[in-house]
């Protein structure tokens, strides 16, 4: 199904951010300095594509599609989904904090991306072999075909046409510069 596959290929894209945030979090460990313009970006890519981007498709589209047979699931997903905002909104403070010189900033940076890591890693394997597979059975090919419609308006209104090639290089060139 086109959603499924589009969804799981932007599963992909975020697995790739998150290796990136673990080596963020490992070399800062190690008494590296923080690079400002890489973290405001990553978190750019953690608001924006996964956030308003991913999240929306699941949250305006597919969950409400299959709701009615995954309730519970569902519930579990929205919830993961909250946690990982309230994560970065502690991400974000820390790192303003971190900029105006806050010595104790680093360690709760370093903290709450390691928390969003964690549950974002386990969040996307749940969807993957769980309740994508569930969706397969349930959604026709109509609803597969108004809802990549769908996705297609959240990506312009929510993005912006061409950002989400723009992303795809940022986490190229931030792959480049942190994982070996
Ligand atoms: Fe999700
Ligand atoms: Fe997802």
């Amino acid at each position: 199904m086109k959603t499924l596959q589009d969804l799981e290929h932007e599963h992909e894209i975020v697995k790739h951010a998150l290796t990136i945030s673990e080596n963020i979090c490992e070399r800062l460990e190690g008494g590296e300095t923080l690079n400002k313009d890489d973290m405001s970006e990553l978190l750019e890519f953690l608001t924006v594509f996964v956030d308003r981007c991913h999240h929306s498709k699941e949250e305006a589209h597919l969950f409400p599609a299959i709701e009615s047979e995954a309730k519970p699931m569902i519930a579990q997903m929205l919830y993961e989904h909250e946690t990982g905002r309230e994560f970065v909104r502690q991400i974000k403070q820390a790192f303003e904090a971190y900029k105006s010189g806050s010595m104790d900033a680093l360690p709760t940076l370093i903290g709450n991306l390691r928390g969003y890591i964690k549950l974002l890693r386990e969040h996307i394997d749940k969807e993957d072999h769980v309740l994508y597979r569930v969706a397969e059975k349930l959604l026709s090919q109509e609803q597969d075909e108004q809802m990549f419609i769908a996705f297609e308006t959240i990506e312009r209104e929510r993005i912006g046409a061409g950002k989400h090639e723009a992303f795809h290089q940022m986490i190229h060139r931030l792959e480049a510069a942190y994982v070996s």
